[in-house]
C-alpha cells in the first residue's frame, strides 16, 4: 500500500504526542469489543468526567453481552438514569439481545455487521473495531471534525452531508492503517486536550507545522457550521397525585422523548398554564375525579429543562385526595415509597430529589 508522506508524518506526530499526553481511562485499559462500545455510548452522552461513574457501575451490573441481554429493560433505563437521551440505552439492550441471538452472544468483529446493531453508526463502529482489532477504520467524532477542519482549513460545514463526507474522506487519509488504534484514540485526544473549541494553545501543539488554520491564523473560524435547527417549547404541569400512600405513574410511549421512562399525570399545553386556569383544565378533572376535598399545592414551576430540539418549561403540582380517583388504564397505582425504583427523567428525578428534602425538613 502507499501512502502520502505528509499524512502518514501527521498520524506520527499524533501518536508520539499521545503516549507522553494521554489520560488513564478506565475504558483504555481493554481490547474486549463490549466494554468499549458501552464507554463510547456512555461518552456520546457525558463529559470523561461523569462518564468514569456510570461506566464503571454499568460495567459492574451489566459485565458482558449476555448480562445486558438478559436484564429487564427497565433495570437498564436505571442505570442510564441521569445521562439522559435514553434512546441510548434501549438500543445498547437491543443489540445486546441481537448479538446473543444472532451471534451466539459473541460480539461481531466485522465492521458492516456491527454496523447493523441497534444504535452503532459509523462512529462507534470504527471506535469498537479499531481499539479492539486495530481495524483500519477511522473514527470521525466532534473532536475529530474540529481538529481536521483546523488541520486542512477545511470550511465545509460539519453538520451536512457533504461535509460528513470530506471529512471522512481526510480521516480516512491521514490515518495509518496499521495502527488505527493508537491514531485514532491519539486523533480524539488531541481534540479533547491540545485542539480544544476556544482558544487552542498551538504555540504547544505537536501538528502546528502541519495546520493550515495556524499557518492562516484563522483558528478561530474553524469548524464551521451550517447550525440552527428549530427549537421546540413545550409546557409540562404534572400532578403529584396523593391518595393515602398511594401515587400514580404512567409510562411513557413512543415517537416522543423518554420512551419508556415513567412520570406522573401529565397535563401539557401549548401555552404556560397558570395555576387558578389548571383547575379548571378538563384533564384536571379527569386525573382527579370530582372529590369533595382537594388540596392543591404548588410545588416547584417555572422549571427550565433544555433538551437538543425542546425546551420543556415543567411546573410540578401536589394534590392531595380525599377520595379514590380514577385514573385513565395507562396510569398505575402505586406505591410512594417505590417511586425511586421506576426509570424517570432527568426532570422528574429533579423534583423527586426536591421532595425528599423537603421530607427531610
Ligand atoms: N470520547 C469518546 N470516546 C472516547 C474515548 N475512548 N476516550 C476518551 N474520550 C472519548
Ligand atoms: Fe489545533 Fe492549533 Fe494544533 Fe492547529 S496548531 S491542530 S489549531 S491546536
Amino acid at each position: 500500500m502507499l501512502f502520502h508522506e505528509k499524512d502518514l508524518i501527521i498520524s506520527e506526530l499524533l501518536i508520539d504526542w499521545y503516549r507522553k499526553n494521554k489520560r488513564e481511562l478506565p475504558w483504555r485499559d481493554t481490547t474486549d469489543p463490549y466494554v468499549i462500545w458501552i464507554s463510547e455510548i456512555i461518552l456520546q452522552q457525558t463529559r470523561v468526567a461523569q462518564g468514569i461513574d456510570y461506566f464503571h457501575r454499568f460495567i459492574e451490573r451489566f459485565p458482558n453481552v449476555g448480562s445486558l441481554a438478559a436484564a429487564a429493560e427497565d433495570e437498564v433505563l436505571k442505570y442510564w438514569q441521569g445521562l439522559g437521551y435514553y434512546s441510548r440505552a434501549r438500543n445498547l439492550h437491543q443489540a445486546a439481545k441481537t448479538i446473543v441471538s444472532d451471534y451466539q452472544g459473541i460480539f461481531p468483529s466485522d465492521y458492516a455487521a456491527i454496523r447493523t446493531l441497534k444504535g452503532i453508526g459509523d462512529y462507534t463502529a470504527a471506535a469498537i473495531t479499531s481499539f479492539a482489532w486495530n481495524q483500519p477504520y477511522p473514527v470521525v467524532d466532534g473532536n475529530v471534525f474540529r481538529v481536521l477542519s483546523r488541520l486542512f482549513a477545511l470550511d465545509t460545514p460539519i453538520d451536512t452531508t457533504k461535509g460528513k463526507k470530506q471529512f471522512t474522506g481526510l480521516a480516512h487519509q491521514i490515518l495509518n492503517p496499521l495502527r488505527a488504534n493508537l491514531h485514532n484514540q491519539a486523533i480524539m485526544e488531541l481534540g479533547a486536550l491540545q485542539c480544544v473549541p476556544k482558544n487552542p494553545d498551538c504555540m504547544s501543539c505537536p501538528l502546528q507545522a502541519q495546520c493550515l488554520a495556524f499557518a492562516s491564523q484563522t483558528v478561530a473560524s474553524f469548524p464551521v457550521k451550517q447550525g440552527k435547527t428549530k427549537v421546540r417549547n413545550r409546557y409540562f404541569n404534572y400532578l403529584f397525585l396523593r391518595y393515602g400512600d398511594k401515587t400514580w405513574l404512567r409510562r411513557r410511549g413512543d415517537k416522543d422523548i423518554w420512551e419508556g421512562l415513567y412520570e406522573f399525570p401529565l397535563i401539557e399545553t401549548e401555552q404556560a398554564l397558570p395555576a387558578d386556569a389548571l383547575l379548571i383544565h378538563p384533564d384536571f378533572q379527569t386525573f382527579t375525579g370530582n372529590p369533595e376535598q382537594l388540596s392543591v399545592s404548588v410545588a416547584l414551576t417555572g422549571v427550565k429543562h433544555v433538551l437538543s430540539h425542546q425546551i420543556i418549561y415543567a411546573s410540578f403540582y401536589q394534590i392531595d385526595l380525599s377520595e379514590m380517583p380514577q385514573l385513565p388504564d395507562t396510569y398505575q397505582q402505586i406505591d410512594m415509597n417505590e417511586l425511586e425504583k421506576y426509570p424517570v427523567s432527568r426532570l422528574i428525578h429533579i423534583y423527586l430529589e426536591k421532595l425528599d428534602l423537603d421530607l427531610l425538613e
